[in-house]
């Protein structure tokens, strides 16, 4: 994975929506900071001055410490911060609409309009207005990809919208910010953000149907096939996630594990062992059945 050694962070500003925030963030340590030397550097004064009567009597130093510094910082303060809020989630014109919806425990992806449909990886050209729906018909999760934007909770039966540009080409990391069962912490996902052209050429891609491969029958035929689907195919369950460009994605299960065929093999095998609580079962399969899905699966680029 091309993710940064540090790892996300909220300093980073890579979206329209935290590179405001991060200014403010520092906004507040900076004044933090210029508070904190002049408040000991008062007291270390009055620790090594000789004691006698102070020029400026105790009223001055009410009126100017307690009263106008702290109007002023608090005013600097909240113009700074309304300005910033009000410039946050506004709806522009050419958003590129993503539908996102919180399942136990993976992200359902959808384009609206494309009939694309994936899970746990968003891709998204780099700057272009998003406008990422957000929905959940189960519990409550918090959509939040720390690098580009503040959270917003999926709540069930209320739609949300999360609204910034990604000003930064790259692969952020996002995660689930709000409790929501046994597998919270193994709930993440991953934001591909690319040029508007290799951004097209991916769509373009996922809009087909699979390719027919060998192990196709097999998977049909499988208890898989009632909770996925593979467009193109007899496979079209909906309680799991849509497979049919699988092996385009960069992890498995929620970002779980990376996507390679051993991990594919050992969730297939037994999901339990990997994510206790997912909602996927081991199916029995024999040794035959287990190496043409795990093929077939592997060949859905
Ligand atoms: Cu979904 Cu925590």
């Amino acid at each position: 994975m091309l993710l940064a050694a540090a790892g996300p962070s909220i300093l980073h500003g890579d979206g329209s929506e935290s590179h405001r925030l991060v200014g403010v963030w520092w906004l507040l340590l900076g004044l933090a900071v210029v508070v904190v030397i002049v408040v000991v550097g008062l007291v270390v004064v009055a620790l090594v001055r000789r004691p006698g009567p102070s020029s400026l009597g105790d009223d001055w130093w009410i009126a100017a410490g307690g009263v106008a510094l702290p109007v002023v910082v608090l005013l600097v303060v909240a113009v700074a911060t309304v300005d910033a809020t009000a410039h946050l989630r506004i709806r522009k014109p050419d958003e590129l609409r993503v539908e996102v919806v919180g399942r136990r425990w993976w992200w359902d992806v959808r384009y609206p309009g494309t009939g694309v449909v994936t899970a746990n990886e968003i891709h998204v050209p780099v700057g272009r207005p998003l406008d990422i729906g957000l929905d959940s018909d189960n519990v409550t999760h918090s959509f939040w990809l720390p690098d580009l934007a503040g959270k917003v909770d999926l709540i069930p039966g209320q739609h949300n919208d999360l609204r910034f540009t990604v000003r930064q080409a790259g692969v952020y990391q996002g995660l689930c910010a709000e409790y929501c069962g046994l597998e919270h912490a193994k709930m993440h996902f991953l934001l591909v953000a690319e040029s508007p052209a290799r951004f097209e050429t991916w769509l373009a891609g996922q809009r087909a149907g699979a390719l027919d491969a060998t192990g196709r029958t097999v998977f049909e035929q499988s208890a898989c096939a009632g909770c996925h689907t593979v467009r193109g195919t007899e496979a079209v369950g909906t309680k799991g996630p849509d497979l049919t460009h699988l092996a385009s994605r960069q992890t498995l299960a929620g970002d779980t594990v990376d996507n390679t065929a051993a991990e594919l093999r050992a969730w297939i095998t037994d999901p339990q062992s990997l994510k206790r609580g997912a909602l996927m079962p081991a199916v029995p399969l024999s040794r035959a059945q287990l190496d043409a899905i795990v093929a077939y699966l592997r060949g859905l680029r």
